[in-house]
C-alpha cells in the first residue's frame, strides 16, 4: 500500500525579517568534535586553529553547515560539558580570536557554526559555584536525610552511574546529574535565565548561526525533588518522564529562548537555530520541544536506536515524520555522535549497513547530522586500554552513556560492544581523525593524539580515500552533492512504494530509494535508473537486483 506522508510546508516568509523558509529545515550539519578533528600545534589535542585550517575540507564534503562541541574554558572533567566560563576558550583549543577567526572562515566559505551551550549544569570551578553565598541560590543544594543528613535528600542517580548527590564539607548535599564536577543550575532563579540569555548574545555577536543545547530536557525538576523509587534509572531515560528530565517546566525556557535567537535574527537580518538534545519517551512528547515557538530542531535519537530491520525503521520513520509534521517542525535525523557507538559498529559492525543507512537517512525529509569521521566509515575503537580512557562515566562505574537513553540495537551489536560504546563507554567514537600517511597520528597534528588510533587506519585516511569512487568518503560526497542538486531531497514530501519483505521503497519527487535490509541480493523490477548505491547494483532485463545491505537511489 501506497501510503502518502507530507511533511509540513515551511512557514511563508516575513517580509523584512530575514527569517525566509529556515536554511535549517534540511541542513546537513557535521559534528566537530573539537579535541578529535585536527590539532594545530602537537599537544595531541584538537584545537580551533585545526578546525579552521580543515574547513575547505568540510566544504567540499558538502555540508552546509558544523556544529562544534564545547571549546570553553573548562576543567574537562567531562570533555568539556563541564563549563568554567562560558565566554572564554579553553587554552587547550585556543583563545577568542581563534574562535572568531574560525567563524569568520566558515562563513566566508558559505558554512554556518552552531556551538554547544551547556544550561542543565556549570563546572564546580564555575565562579558560581566556587562562592558558598552564590552557590546556594544559584545550585540545588539540600539537606540530606538521616539522623545527622548523613543520606542523600532523594534517591536520583547520576546519568554516570552512583548517587546524583555529593556532600559538602558543610554537610549539606548539592544535586549533580552527571559527574561530581558538573552541579546542577536551579532554574527557579531568574538570575540564571538571564546569564544564558547573556551568554547567548555574547555568542550571537561573535557570529555564531546556532546553538546545540546540551541536556535540553533537564533544567527544570520536579517540585520537592521527588523519589523514583527504584535504581537502574539511566535505563529509564528516554523511556519515561523523569521527575528530573522531561519535566514541563522546561519548555518555558526554551520558548524565552525561541523568542531571543528570532528577536536576534531578525535584528540583525540572519536566521539564528536552536537544536535540543533532548530525550523524550516518545516522538510525541520530543516533538513539543520543536513547537513553532520552540526550538528549531530535535535529535531523533528513536531513528538513531532503530535496529537494522526494514519494519522497525518503516515505522519510526513514520513515527518521527508524523510527529513532527503535527507541529510544523522538520525532522532531524542522525546515526553517530560523540555519545553513542559510531554506527559501522552499532549496525552489527557492517560498513555496508552503516553506508546503505547514511543514503537512507540522506533521502528522508529535514535535516541530518553527520558525525566527524562516519564519512570514512570510522569504526568504533574497542580496545583502548583502561589507563588512557576519560570518558567519567568509566570511573563512576556507570554503563550509560551521556544522556544516551535505552533501546540501542544491543542484539546486532558485535560480541563485547556494549551499547554505550566499549563496556558501555564513550571513548572508543572520540579517537582523533586520520586524515593522511600511514602511521599514527595519521595527520591530526604534528605531535600524537589523545586517544591511541589503531594500527591499522591508514586505509582510512582522507587522503587514502579521496578520488576513490568506491571508497565512503567518495559515497558521502556524491550524496550530499546530489542533495544540493536534486530539488527533491531535502525538504518536501515522501511516500513509501510497495516493496518486497525486508525491502524498504521511498519516493521523494523525481527519485526512489530502495534499502535491502536483508543479507542477501533482492531483486525486484527496475524502479528507474540508478542514481547512486552504496554498493554495486545491477540492471538487467529491467530487473534490478539490489545488494545485501544496500540502499540505492534511483532517478524516476
Ligand atoms: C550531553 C553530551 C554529553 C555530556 C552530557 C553532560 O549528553 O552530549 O557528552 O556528557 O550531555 O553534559
Amino acid at each position: 500500500m501506497t501510503q502518502e506522508l507530507t511533511s509540513p510546508s515551511p512557514a511563508p516568509q516575513a517580509p523584512g525579517t530575514g527569517r525566509g523558509p529556515g536554511w535549517w529545515r534540511d541542513a546537513v550539519i557535521y559534528q566537530v568534535y573539537v579535541r578529535s578533528f585536527a590539532d594545530s600545534d602537537g599537544d595531541g589535542i584538537g584545537d580551533l586553529r585545526g578546525a579552521r585550517e580543515r574547513l575547505p575540507y568540510l566544504k567540499d564534503l558538502g555540508v552546509d553547515a558544523v556544529w562544534l562541541t564545547p571549546f570553553y574554558a573548562s576543567p574537562q572533567a567531562d570533555g568539556g560539558y563541564d563549563v568554567a566560563d562560558y565566554r572564554a576558550v579553553d587554552p587547550l583549543f585556543g583563545t577568542l580570536q581563534d574562535a572568531d577567526e574560525l567563524i569568520r572562515t566558515a562563513h566566508d566559505l558559505g558554512l554556518r557554526v552552531i556551538v554547544d551551550i551547556v544550561p542543565n549544569h556549570t563546572s564546580d570551578r564555575h565562579p558560581w559555584f566556587q562562592d558558598p553565598e552564590l552557590a546556594r541560590q544559584r545550585y540545588l543544594f539540600r539537606p540530606g536525610k538521616g539522623e545527622s543528613g548523613e543520606l542523600p535528600p532523594n534517591d536520583w542517580e547520576s546519568v554516570f552511574g552512583g548517587p546524583a548527590w555529593t556532600r559538602t564539607d558543610r554537610g549539606d548535599w548539592y544535586l549533580h546529574l552527571f559527574a561530581p564536577e558538573q552541579p546542577d543550575l536551579n532554574w527557579d532563579n531568574p538570575e540564571v535565565h538571564a546569564e544564558f540569555e547573556a551568554i547567548m548574545r555574547f555568542w550571537l555577536d561573535l557570529g555564531v548561526d546556532g546553538f546545540r543545547v546540551d541536556v535540553a530536557h533537564g533544567m527544570i525538576k520536579a517540585p520537592g525533588l521527588p523519589d523514583i523509587g527504584h535504581g537502574a534509572q539511566a535505563q529509564l531515560i528516554g523511556a519515561q518522564v523523569l521527575p528530573f528530565f522531561d519535566q514541563d517546566g522546561v519548555h518555558a525556557i526554551h520558548r524565552a529562548w525561541r523568542r531571543l535567537l528570532d528577536g536576534y535574527g531578525d535584528a540583525h537580518g540572519k536566521q539564528v537555530i536552536g537544536v535540543a538534545e533532548a530525550w523524550a519517551p516518545t516522538a510525541e512528547r520530543l516533538a513539543l520541544y520543536v513547537r513553532p515557538d520552540e526550538l528549531h530542531q530535535a535529535f531523533n535519537f528513536q531513528f538513531l536506536n532503530a535496529p537494522w530491520q526494514s519494519d522497525a525503521l518503516r515505522s519510526v520513520i513514520d513515527a518521527s515524520l508524523a510527529a513532527t509534521a503535527s507541529v510544523g517542525a522538520p525532522t532531524t535525523w542522525v546515526l553517530s555522535n560523540h555519545d553513542v557507538v559510531r554506527h559501522t559498529t552499532r549496525l552489527g559492525g557492517s560498513l555496508a549497513r552503516a553506508r546503505a543507512a547514511t543514503l537512507l537517512m540522506l533521502a528522508l525529509p529535514g535535516s541530518a547530522y553527520l558525525y566527524q569521521g562516519e564519512e570514512l566509515g570510522l569504526p568504533e575503537v574497542t580496545d583502548l586500554p583502561d589507563e588512557v580512557r576519560q570518558d567519567p562515566a568509566f570511573f563512576r562505574g556507570g554503563r550509560a552513556t551521556g544522556a544516551v537513553g535505552p533501546g540501542t540495537d544491543t542484539e546486532s551489536a558485535p560480541d563485547g560492544v556494549a551499547a554505550g560504546g566499549q563496556d558501555g563507554f564513550r571513548d572508543g567514537c572520540r579517537v582523533p581523525l586520520p586524515w593522511s600517511g600511514e602511521l599514527p597520528p595519521y595527520g591530526f597534528g604534528p605531535g600524537g593524539s589523545w586517544l591511541p588510533q589503531p594500527a591499522d587506519w591508514g586505509g582510512l585516511t582522507v587522503a587514502a580515500q579521496t578520488g576513490d569512487p568506491a571508497s565512503t568518503l567518495e559515497l558521502y560526497r556524491a550524496a550530499l552533492e546530489l542533495r544540493r542538486r536534486l530539488p527533491g531531497l531535502g525538504d518536501g514530501p515522501m511516500s513509501w512504494a510497495p516493496a518486497p519483505d525486508g525491502v524498504l521503497a521511498l519516493t521523494r519527487p523525481g527519485l526512489l530509494c530502495t534499502v535491502n535490509t536483508l543479507g542477501h541480493d533482492v531483486g525486484l523490477p527496475a524502479p528507474g535508473t540508478p542514481l547512486l548505491s552504496s554498493a554495486p547494483v545491477t540492471v538487467d532485463d529491467a530487473t534490478a537486483q539490489l545488494p545485501g545491505d544496500s540502499c540505492t537511489w534511483w532517478a524516476i
